[in-house]
């Protein structure tokens, strides 16, 4: 499980509101790795991943924070890759248990965490 923390709140709504959902789905997959309906928790991370990072990728262009090309290509290899575990059944219990929440941590509090100061800092001006 993930366990939502302060280190999470980056200070802009939409994107903290957007990844206290994303725990959410994502817990619930966790709780269900054994059970029949696994497939579909996977399927809803999947669907909300793709519009968590298209609205990122918007505001990425709205405040033109530097690191958005990175980000981008980040969020890119993250969907390809979920993609390619959710098809593997195996795999995807592994993925969903250990891999997403690693990768959200740094993704969180490193190229999500620097969009967020990009946001709040336009927002000053
Ligand atoms: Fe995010
Ligand atoms: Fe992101």
């Amino acid at each position: 499980m993930v366990e939502w923390s302060n280190q999470y709140v980056l200070g802009v709504c939409s994107m903290d509101e957007t990844h206290k959902e994303f725990v959410r789905i994502l817990n619930n997959a966790i709780a269900a790795v054994n059970n029949s309906d696994f497939y579909e928790h996977c399927q809803e991370i999947l669907h909300h991943t793709y519009n968590h990072f298209e609205g990122e990728r918007l505001m990425m262009v709205d405040c033109g924070v530097s690191s958005r090309q990175d980000h981008i290509v980040e969020h890119n290899r993250v969907l390809a890759e979920m993609e390619h575990m959710f098809a593997r059944p195996k795999e995807a219990k592994k993925y969903v248990m250990e891999g997403i929440p690693a990768w959200f941590h740094t993704h969180a509090t490193t190229l999500d965490s620097e969009l967020a100061r990009a946001i709040l800092e336009k927002q000053k001006t």
